[in-house]
């Protein structure tokens, strides 16, 4: 296929398809047999940091299943290290940073980086998997956006009030806007590493910005994720992913994005009319749907599928990342009821 007749590039640009693209946040992952299989071996960044393994993992949902995109398969917390900010996975932890940054001296520290030289093994797997995907589907690579990134790196792991990141963006303007201006720079080089590399779309995965006020992240946020997507130009599409934004959608679509990504939280068909229709639009099935039986599956994807009317720019996916233990066959009977449903 050519690249400009794939529906999910052509959904991102609010053009016709056939029917509707889908993809999942984590297709890569815990749900699958043959990722586990392999997580057994290496450790997931050992899994993450060889580009042969990474391009192996991005492809097992893509042989099993007839998803519209693959995403590489990587993390967002990859380029904190090569910034200086070491961690680890703790295992039922989740990351956990030995060292948080709270300081204007730790800011200071931190570097500003080549992709190429310091994260080359993402690169390798981006170029591998273009090669194995020729013809078939698009390649989307990602990032974490500023707010969620910094996030991690000051209160030391996930959070449940973000106490230390809401602190110093009240308390200490200089310190976050050094740091929210440094990781900026940062993934402004790392997307556009990317893109040279070969992905045909990018994600920025804003998870947890949802916990702030829109006038805060009118204030704080804001100007630091439009200056990363700025910072890309036009020759990938954007999209532009949050969870718990419904009260944050036209904030969001100021920051930039050719597609804006919803999570389950709100009516994805409010949610376009807010947005407005000359942008694409993204999701929206809560990922515990697809634990219930095949016809609350097919129930929920028609409604979907009706809130949007049919419209061009609708990419088909989760509100947020599958959850491990998600039944493949379930994975199985979703892709097939969007395709078979919006089949025009
Ligand atoms: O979507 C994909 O398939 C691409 C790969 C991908 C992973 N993480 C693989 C992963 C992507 C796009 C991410 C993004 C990511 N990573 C986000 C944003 C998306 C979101 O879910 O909100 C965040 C917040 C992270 C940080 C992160 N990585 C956490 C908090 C965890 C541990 C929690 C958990 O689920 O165990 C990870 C680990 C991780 N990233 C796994 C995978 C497949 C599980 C690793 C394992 O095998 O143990």
């Amino acid at each position: 296929m050519n690249e400009d007749q794939y529906p999910f590039l052509r959904a991102c640009q609010r053009q016709k398809t056939e029917y509707t693209p889908i993809w999942l946040m984590r297709q890569a992952g815990r749900y699958m047999k043959e990722y586990r299989a392999l997580r057994k071996k290496y450790s997931f960044l050992e899994m993450c940091k060889n580009p042969e393994l990474a391009a192996k993992v991005t492809l097992q949902p893509i042989e099993k299943f007839s998803l519209d995109a693959a995403i590489i398969f990587s993390d967002i917390l990859i380029p904190l290290e090569p910034m200086g900010v070491e961690f680890e996975f703790a295992k039922g932890e989740g990351p956990v940073f030995h060292h948080p940054v709270r300081e204007m001296k730790e800011v200071e520290r931190l570097r500003v980086f080549e992709p190429e030289e310091e994260i080359p093994f993402l690169m390798k797997a981006i170029q591998i998997v273009r090669k194995e995907l020729e013809g078939k589907i698009p390649l989307i690579g990602f990032c974490g956006a500023p707010f969620t990134l910094a996030s991690y790196i000051i209160e030391g792991g996930h959070s449940k009030n973000y106490i230390l990141t809401k602190s110093m963006m009240y308390q200490d303007r200089p310190t976050w806007d050094t740091l929210m201006g440094k990781i900026s720079e940062v993934l402004i080089r790392y997307l556009n590493a990317q893109i040279r590399a070969g992905v045909q779309a990018l994600q920025i995965f804003d998870s947890w910005v949802g916990c702030l006020t829109p006038g805060d992240y009118g204030e704080y946020v804001l100007p630091y994720s439009k200056k990363v997507m700025d910072g890309v130009g036009k020759s990938v599409p954007l999209i532009h992913f949050a969870t718990s934004n419904s009260t944050l959608l036209e904030l969001m679509k100021r920051a930039g994005g050719d597609v804006i990504g919803v999570d389950w939280r709100v009516d994805i068909g409010e949610a376009w009319a807010r947005l407005g229709y000359d942008v694409a639009i993204q999701g929206n099935l809560d990922p515990v749907i697809l634990f219930g039986p095949v016809d609350l599956i097919e129930k929920e994807v028609k409604r979907i599928l009706d809130r949007v009317e049919g419209r061009p720019g609708h990419i088909f996916n989760l509100g947020h990342g599958i959850l491990p233990n998600t039944p493949p066959d379930h994975v199985a009977a979703l892709i097939e009821a969007v395709h078979e449903n919006s089949s025009k």
